[in-house]
């Protein structure tokens, strides 16, 4: 069995977790969910970024223990995971021993390869915030957090030889295709390479929320390498048992938004060339959710958190959303009246009234019996047949490229046609003509392509699908898979759907629900 080993980014426990951060799960859990349908041997691995200065200081104010404080939030995240159908595998926090030792390890081998050299690091520093800024971060001269005046000042730390491995990295960039979407990799060697690839400052002596250099306790280990190394630390690396680590390293897709694209697509490959190890398959760079008025932020106050979307909405419809209205390779944006509007549309309108519709003419002219497939009685049902076909190429060919808002909006694209087939063939005149074959076959049709969309939506929203696959009377685990669907004339007779249909979505009062959610967005 082929092995696919996918990460998310780990997040920092800094606050409470928002469809931001939601939407890079989301979407490492769909790659997850659609090769597990595949075939695939997965393993997906998320977790917390829970050292630093920050987190130090959200501990602090909250009259906490920073350990106590990522306790706390690592909870959270898996409580919200676990709301969120999110099936990882396992659950990475850098603060646990599995990790810390072995970043100590890996540090020193760094200082021993000489990759790794002591310096001087010289910042501007704002004293009451215990915190270095570049002269660039600055707001007016002045510290970006509280506005006070900072200090040039000058400390021991150590610096990862970056530049020793800038031709090497520009190499690697033009012979192995590990970076989607392409225009990141430009991005990259304009902005960062050509330039000329700063040494990276790795520890701190500034604060102490951290993990101590080993050979020199008084530094500690700056987050990026702390937190770069858990996609290894996780499976084992250098451990008494490597196993995981031999079988899924190279990472095959590696999820990241575009604010830590630069960590990502640079010290990290560079990091593992140091290690000696291979480069990741492929790394994902997403983009961003934003709100009408830009950015979300407290302060704005317009952060949407996942709970006010799921706990009135619904978990599928909420991931929907997500990924159908926020392209990967694009900015998306999120509003109350989107979100309603795809809602009633998209779920209620075409999906649910295909569902519905076709279970009850089931039930009305043949009892709740699927017909046995026929071939095609007009030629309707032939095109249908032939657009099905080319439906699911598209939709798993946008998958395979990991870009779900075209994948979705092309699995509506065949749920319109669906609905279209059910006018064009006008079943209730079937009845009325006594055009029984007919009627057979479109009722045949029309339970075939809603086991079609049941199956192409597992990946994507799990529960609707199944209850798709439940409502029309699909059972067989063999009728759910993905190559399954390659064959249309596989229900078995005597299928029989549900008697009353169930409504997957009930339509919603766009004014209220509205409101609500823009209320919701202000707490
Ligand atoms: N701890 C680092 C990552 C270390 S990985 C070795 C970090 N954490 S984070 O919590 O700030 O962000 C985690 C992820 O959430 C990033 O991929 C980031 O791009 C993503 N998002 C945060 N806000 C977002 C949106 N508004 N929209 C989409 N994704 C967003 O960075």
């Amino acid at each position: 069995m082929d092995k696919f080993y996918i990460t998310t980014p780990i997040y920092y426990p800094s606050g409470k977790f928002h469809i931001g951060t939601a939407y890079t799960t989301v979407l490492a859990d769909t790659i997850k969910k659609y090769k597990k349908l595949r075939g695939y041997d997965t393993y997906l691995l998320t977790g917390t970024d829970e050292h630093g200065q920050k987190i130090q200081t959200v501990a602090q104010e909250r009259g906490m223990e920073p350990q106590q404080y990522v306790d706390e939030m690592a909870d959270l995240a898996k409580d919200l995971w676990k709301k969120m159908n999110i099936e990882y595998d396992d659950f990475i926090r850098t603060t646990e021993e599995r990790h810390t030792k072995i970043v100590q390890e890996i540090f020193e081998k760094f200082i021993k390869n000489g990759d790794i050299y002591k310096g001087t690091y010289e910042g501007m520093y704002c004293i009451p915030c215990e915190t270095y800024f570049t002269k660039t971060q600055l707001v007016d001269g002045k510290c970006p957090d509280c506005g006070r005046e900072v200090k040039l000042m000058k400390e021991e730390a150590y610096f990862f030889n970056m530049k020793k491995y800038a031709d090497k990295l520009l190499e690697a960039y033009e012979n192995i295709d590990f970076i989607t979407p392409e225009f990141r990799k430009t991005e990259m060697i304009n902005n960062f390479i050509k330039p000329g690839l700063e040494d990276l400052c790795v520890t701190r002596t500034s604060f102490d929320w951290g993990i101590k250099v080993k050979s020199d306790p008084k530094h500690v280990i700056y987050v990026w390498l702390d937190a770069l190394t858990n996609y290894l630390t996780a499976l084992g690396y250098m451990s008494d048992d490597d196993t995981l680590f031999k079988k899924y390293w190279p990472a095959d897709v590696q999820i990241v938004g575009k604010d830590i694209a630069r960590f990502h697509l640079i010290y990290w490959p560079i990091f593992l060339m140091a290690l000696g190890l291979p480069l990741p398959k492929k790394i994902l760079v997403h983009n961003w959710i934003m709100m009408k008025d830009g950015k979300m932020s407290k302060s704005k106050g317009n952060v949407v958190y996942p709970e006010l979307l799921i706990d009135r909405y619904g978990l599928d419809a909420t991931r929907y959303f997500l990924l159908r209205e926020i392209p990967v390779v694009q900015d998306g944006v999120f509003s109350p009246e989107g979100f309603v509007e795809r809602f009633n549309y998209d779920l209620c309108n075409d999906l649910g009234n295909l569902l519905n519709r076709t279970v009850s003419m089931v039930n009305k002219y043949f009892n709740g019996i699927v017909p046995k497939y026929n071939g095609h009685k007009n030629d309707v049902d032939e095109e249908l047949e032939n657009t099905t076909k080319e439906q699911i190429k598209k939709i798993e060919n946008y998958i395979e490229k990991f870009e779900f808002a075209n994948a979705l909006s092309e699995t509506w694209n065949l749920i319109s046609r669906t609905n279209k087939y059910i006018d064009e063939t006008t079943p209730w005149i079937l009845d009325k003509n006594n055009e029984t074959e007919k009627l057979q076959s479109c009722m045949y049709h029309l339970i075939e392509n809603l086991r079609t969309i049941g199956i192409i939506l597992i990946p994507f929203m799990q529960d609707t699908a199944n209850n798709i696959l439940r409502q029309i009377g699909i059972n067989d685990i063999n009728l759910k898979t993905w190559e399954s669907m390659e064959k249309y004339d596989s229900i078995p007779e005597n299928t029989k759907v549900i008697q009353k249909g169930e409504p997957l979505f009930m339509r919603l009062d766009v004014e209220k629900e509205v409101e609500y959610i823009k209320e919701g967005m202000k707490h």
